[in-house]
Order: structure tokens, then C-alpha cells, then sequence
């Protein structure tokens, strides 16, 4: 038996370092786009995990903490550890992480941030004179690189089907099973369509939503949890929605509450869709969070319209999410393994995709048309109706979070079009680096 599974695990968020002596605990880092990096040193019983988010800083100076890069971060990761036993020790490496993000040809380089990063690694390693003796970089999947501090064993392994989801008998839904999946689902919460209809119009003011919020107790509860949580980390604690008023302001608040009220309706186990608990919902927010922040770069779209496609994209996940129980280690081989779209092993084995159940959906549901189409288009925005930039918008969010969030949600979206897509949201490629670094304290605060 592996005995690291019995082990205490600590992830390590993008951005950071962990570095400790002997003790019975296992760090993991959970990789995509991101390089992990092990530093051990056995013979002091020394060694660390850090999980660095891009190559370099794209300007004169960083955005945010120096660990989120290979060039300013490193250096401080090897620095602390030679501190701590008060010499330059005998450290070894372990490399793993830098899957690509976009289609590569020679002249796109700039592209491929996780390769980009790698290499600044493996160099300040070579000048630091720190052999590296296992080094998993590059292709297109994700893993997960770990340190087992009671033994200083460093391990890759990729992210796959945990052992208790592998023997389900697969039985696919027919077509009238999935209408009636669709069919059953409840309808949305008054409050949450009031209020995206408020934030299509642009039309909101918080009075009266503040006293109905605060006579939903359920509501108010999860707002606050919500906001308490590591997405939305905010410095002072909130106890009540009026507190959350003054430290969150009209705006976040508002998101808040629609987040809120449509948690109830992706599920809080670490089945279906999700890879851990609570995935489908985690990877919505996420995308929400990181839709808004393009939007702000791109400012053809309202910064709270993006928030709320991006956490409406994937609802029609809610209504494949029983099927997707037993079927999920064949999509789990077909999708990341064998690199085939998720929408398309969904039409074949499902009879009808997430975007598809979705669109449906969220017009029973009497959603605003341009949300409806980022339902129904995320992952052919090409093909949007009403919208076409709000759909490229969250579907390039879309893409960042399977790349950069790992281990949260079985997603994986074709790369084809990534170069036209930066295009569409107005990002040359050459800025996408700085885009993502616009990005680190969502991506840190998502992969904790
Ligand atoms: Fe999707
Ligand atoms: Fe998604």
C-alpha cells in the first residue's frame, strides 16, 4: 500500500512556497500551465514545494508577490531553504508542470507560457548548480507533482480517476431521460433572475434588494460564507450583509447574492463533474471571477454581465451531472487522456451536450438572450447569435481556468481557435503573459 495516502496533504497555491523538515505530511501542487519545482536536501532532512505561475514579470516590475515568477521567485525559494540550514547544502530537483496553453508554432512563442517558464527554471537551477533528477515538462495534461516530507520522495503523477469512481457499470441516459433530467431541475430563485435582469439593464440600486436579501436567511448565510471564502478574501471579517455592503460595495455584493442563490444548484459532492468537492461550483465562480477581470481589460463588455455569464456557462452541467457519475472515467480517458473535445464525448455518449441541455435550460428559465447564447456558445463562440464577444470572452476565462486551475472540474476545451480568441477579446499574444498576471491573485485564491 502506498503509504503516502494516508499521509496529512497540503496544497501548495500558485504563487508559493512551502519549505519543511522531516514530518509526516505530503505537499502537492496541482499543475497545468504552472511548473512545480521540489527542492530536497536529504542529508539536513531539508527540502520545499513551489508552485510558480509564469516566466517572468512583463514589465520593469512585478504584479503581486515575486513567487508567482520563474525569474524572482525561484532565487527566493532557494535562498530561504539555504537559510534555514545555514549553507548552501546539497539540494536536488524535481520539475514537473508548464502543459501548454494554445496551439505553438515556432513564431508563437509567446504563447507557450509553461514552456517559457520551465526553461527559466532549469537555467537558474543549472547556475545554482542544483542537479535536477526527474523533469516531467510540457505536453498537454495536467498533473500533480507532491513531496512526501517523510521520506523525501518527490512524485508526478497525472491528475486521474480517483480509485473510488473506477468500477461503476456505465449505462447511458436515453433522450427521454435527459429531457425529464432537464425537466426536473427547479426554477431558478426569483431573487437571482430579478437581479440578473437588474444587471442586463444596468439598472440596479441596492435599497430594496439589501431588506429582501436579509429576509432570505438561507441567502444571507451563504452570501456571507461566500464572502468569506478564499475566492473573494477579503481582509476584514463579514458578519452581516450590511457589513458586507461597506466592505464589499454595491457591485460585489450583488454578485455575491446571484452567486449565492444559484449554489444550490450545482452539487457539493466530488461526483459528476467535479473532481473534488464541489468542483462544478468552484470552477463556476472561478470562471465568473476571471470573466470579469477580462472584461475590465477589454472594456467593450460591463464588467458584471461577464461575471454572470461566466457563472452561468456550464449550468446545463447540472442537469448531465447524474449520468456524468458513472460515465466519468470513460470521458475522464477520452477527454484528458486522449485529447478529445468534452462536448463532443458528451453528444455521443449523452445523446446531447452541456451547452445544449444548458441552452435549454436557461430559456425555461427565462434568462436575458445574450446569456442564454454564452449558455449555448462557450464553446463555439464563433457560432453566438446575440453576443459574439461575451461568448469569445468566457470561453477564453473558459480556458485559462482548465489550464491554470487544476483538479477542480472535468472540463477540457479545444485550443484550435485560441490565437483568434485572444484576438476577439483584444489581447495581442505577446500581452497575454501580462494578462495573466492581471490574473494572479484570482488564480492563487482559486487554487488554494
Ligand atoms: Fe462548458
Ligand atoms: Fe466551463
Amino acid at each position: 500500500m502506498n503509504t503516502a495516502l494516508l499521509l496529512k496533504r497540503t496544497p501548495v497555491p500558485s504563487g508559493n512556497f512551502i519549505i519543511s523538515c522531516k514530518k509526516k505530511e505530503v505537499l502537492d501542487a496541482y499543475l497545468g500551465t504552472c511548473v512545480g519545482i521540489t527542492l530536497v536536501d536529504e542529508k539536513r532532512d531539508t527540502g520545499g514545494l513551489m508552485h510558480i505561475l509564469l516566466p517572468e514579470p512583463s514589465g520593469l516590475s512585478t504584479i503581486g508577490r515575486v513567487e508567482n515568477y520563474a525569474k524572482t521567485g525561484l532565487p527566493v525559494f532557494i535562498k530561504a531553504l539555504r537559510d534555514r540550514i545555514g549553507e548552501r547544502g546539497n539540494f536536488s530537483a524535481t520539475i514537473a508542470g508548464g502543459a501548454l496553453v494554445g496551439p505553438v508554432s515556432e513564431l508563437d512563442l509567446s504563447l507557450d507560457i509553461g514552456g517559457r517558464t520551465a526553461e527559466i527554471v532549469e537555467k537558474i537551477l543549472k547556475s545554482e548548480r542544483i542537479p535536477v533528477v526527474k523533469s516531467e515538462t510540457g505536453g498537454h495534461f495536467c498533473c500533480c507533482l507532491s513531496l512526501n516530507l517523510s521520506n523525501w520522495e518527490s512524485f508526478i503523477k497525472p491528475i486521474s480517476v480517483p480509485e473510488e469512481r473506477k468500477n461503476f457499470p456505465l449505462e447511458f441516459p436515453t433522450m427521454s431521460q435527459m429531457e425529464a433530467a432537464i425537466a426536473k431541475i427547479k426554477p431558478i430563485p426569483q431573487i437571482a433572475l430579478k437581479l440578473m435582469r437588474m444587471i442586463q439593464d444596468d439598472s440596479y440600486s441596492m435599497g430594496d434588494m439589501g431588506i429582501e436579501i436579509k429576509k432570505d436567511q438561507i441567502i444571507s448565510a451563504k452570501v456571507i460564507r461566500l464572502c468569506n471564502s478564499a475566492y473573494f478574501r477579503q481582509n476584514a471579517n463579514v458578519d452581516s450583509i450590511e457589513r458586507a455592503l461597506v466592505v464589499l460595495g454595491e457591485k460585489r455584493l450583488l454578485q455575491l447574492i446571484v452567486s449565492a442563490s444559484m449554489e444550490g444548484f450545482f452539487s457539493s459532492s466530488s461526483g459528476g463533474y467535479s473532481l473534488c468537492k464541489g468542483g462544478l461550483f468552484k470552477h463556476a465562480v472561478g470562471t465568473a471571477l476571471i470573466s470579469e477581470k477580462l472584461a475590465s481589460v477589454n472594456r467593450k463588455i460591463s464588467t458584471d454581465i461577464a461575471y454572470t455569464a461566466g457563472l452561468l456557462h456550464d449550468i446545463g452541467k447540472i442537469a448531465l451531472d447524474q449520468f456524468m457519475d458513472n460515465a466519468y472515467p470513460l470521458f475522464y480517458r477520452r477527454t484528458q487522456e486522449r485529447d478529445e473535445a468534452l462536448v463532443s464525448v458528451e453528444k455521443e455518449l449523452f445523446g446531447m451536450d452541456h451547452t445544449t441541455a444548458g441552452g435549454k435550460l436557461a430559456e425555461m428559465w427565462g434568462l436575458p438572450e445574450r446569456l442564454v447564447d454564452v449558455i449555448k456558445y462557450h464553446h463555439h463562440p464563433e457560432k453566438s447569435e446575440h453576443d459574439p464577444d461575451l461568448s469569445y470572452l468566457v470561453y477564453l476565462a473558459d480556458l485559462l481556468m482548465s489550464r491554470f486551475i487544476v483538479g477542480q472540474e472535468l472540463e477540457r476545451l479545444s485550443t484550435d481557435s485560441f490565437h483568434n480568441c485572444l484576438e476577439r477579446v483584444g489581447i495581442e499574444p505577446d500581452q497575454l503573459s501580462k494578462t495573466i498576471e492581471g490574473l494572479s491573485e484570482i488564480i492563487t485564491n482559486l487554487s488554494v
